[in-house]
């Protein structure tokens, strides 16, 4: 029978705590426990990208990440400031940068990642970072669209300070 441990981690800027199986994943805890369903289940091997959070500010999959081990996660919920999206989220939109959607969020996550340690990256970085994120719907030139214009948006909003 698998134990039970209490966890605490900030998601989202949030105190978050509860009872998880030993061994729950991070990406687990946070569908199935924490209920914040935008993160999403693809592969649960490492190889899709669709899980990407960002934990310590660094992205990770949330599938191959057991929860014991995180601290501060950010997930696409807490991207938005109340009713404004992200830049990296309008970008996205803008572009159209999604059919299914389903790899977005892991795909958005990707980027806000690679644009906070590299705000003006070239396309070879940009297929880089987002290397092992699949996309089944093929939008990959939609989404390198997106991911440098989100780069600009927030060089433009950096200027604005
Ligand atoms: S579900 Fe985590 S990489 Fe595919
Ligand atoms: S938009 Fe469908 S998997 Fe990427």
């Amino acid at each position: 029978m698998r134990t039970v441990a209490r966890m605490t981690l900030t998601v989202n800027g949030r105190a978050w705590s509860g009872e998880v199986p030993d061994g729950t994943t991070l990406l687990d805890l946070l569908r199935d426990h924490a209920t914040l369903t935008g993160t999403k289940y693809g592969c649960g091997e490492g190889q899709c990208g669709s899980c990407t959070v960002l934990a310590d500010d660094k992205a990770v999959r949330a599938c191959l990440t057991q929860a014991s081990a995180a601290r501060a996660v950010t997930t696409i919920e807490g991207l938005a400031t109340g009713d404004r999206l992200h830049p990296v989220q309008q970008a996205f939109l803008d572009a159209q940068a999604f059919q299914c959607g389903f790899c977005t969020p892991g795909m958005i996550m990707g980027a806000v990642a690679l644009l906070a340690r590299t705000p003006r990256p070239t396309d070879d970085e940009i297929r880089h970072a987002l290397d092992g994120h699949l996309c089944r719907c093929g939008t990959y030139p939609r989404i390198m669209r997106a991911v440098r214009a989100a780069g600009d948006a927030l060089a433009r909003q950096e200027r604005r300070g």
